[in-house]
């Protein structure tokens, strides 16, 4: 098996003297699609802040392409190729979606670069592109701050709750492009509340619970029962 993109080994984590994540391991391979899932407060989110470096471990170790890059900033994790849309999307609402795109020419493509390909892949942003972005559907908000975090060339991408508050045809809408990117070569780890959604689109899945794996492998063999239990608290 080749390097893993990204690996958590054995990682806590803390929020002041609450310990949240408990030992968690967690492996995503290139181009693999890696559902994060579990009930509120089971430390997702958590766990996507240590991988993209906004907050440090207590203890265990993160590793980016075989290097450990444990208590690497945000920043150079960035740099490193990895990239986060974090819960509620990451774009600014007041800017038109064109503009939302500027931004992310400062990875060194052209805005007409980046616009062309944002709209091969999205059509329906093209027919918005002068539209502020707050204005747009939750759904055309998630393609835009996905067509911004691909304009990044990111390696690896952390998508903390794509499918928030949005329809389920919008939702399996956004996983056909996922499972697109991740074709391309692009891994990626997601979290989702919705698992049947996610498990068609990834390869391998996490059960977290209470801080802890409670279940991980391949997304067709999680069952039901597993994920009854982990949601159920039993
Ligand atoms: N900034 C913070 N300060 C203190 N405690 C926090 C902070 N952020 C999260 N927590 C706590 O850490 C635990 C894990 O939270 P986290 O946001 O990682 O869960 P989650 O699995 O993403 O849940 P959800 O599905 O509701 O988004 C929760 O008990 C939460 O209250
Ligand atoms: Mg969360």
């Amino acid at each position: 098996m080749s390097t893993p993109i990204l690996e958590l080994r054995n990682i806590r984590a803390s929020y002041g003297s609450i310990e949240v994540l408990h030992g968690v391991n967690l492996t995503v391979g290139r181009g693999e699609v890696v559902a994060l899932l579990g009930p509120n407060g089971a430390g997702k989110s958590t766990l996507i802040k240590v991988a993209s470096g906004i907050l440090r471990p207590s203890a265990g170790q993160l590793m980016i392409a075989g290097r450990d890059a444990t208590g690497a900033s945000a920043n150079a994790l960035a740099r490193a190729g990895l990239c986060t849309i974090p819960e509620g999307r990451g774009i600014f609402p007041n800017l038109t979606v064109r503009e939302n795109l500027l931004m992310a020419t400062y990875s060194g493509h052209k805005l007409s670069d980046i616009e062309q390909s944002t709209y091969a892949r999205f059509p329906r942003l093209a027919e918005r592109r002068s539209q502020l972005a707050g204005t747009m559907s939750g759904g055309e908000q998630q393609m835009l701050s996905l067509a911004r975090a691909l304009a990044t060339d990111p390696v690896i991408l952390l998508l903390d709750e794509l499918s928030m508050g949005l329809a389920p045809l919008i939702v399996s809408e956004l996983y056909q492009q996922v499972a697109a990117i991740a074709a391309e070569g692009v891994s990626v780890l997601v979290v989702e509340q919705f698992a049947r959604t996610v498990l068609g689109v990834a390869d391998q899945a996490v059960v977290l619970a209470h801080g802890k794996v409670q279940a991980f492998g391949k997304a067709s063999e999680i069952g039901e029962d597993v994920l009854a239990s982990a949601y159920l608290g039993s």
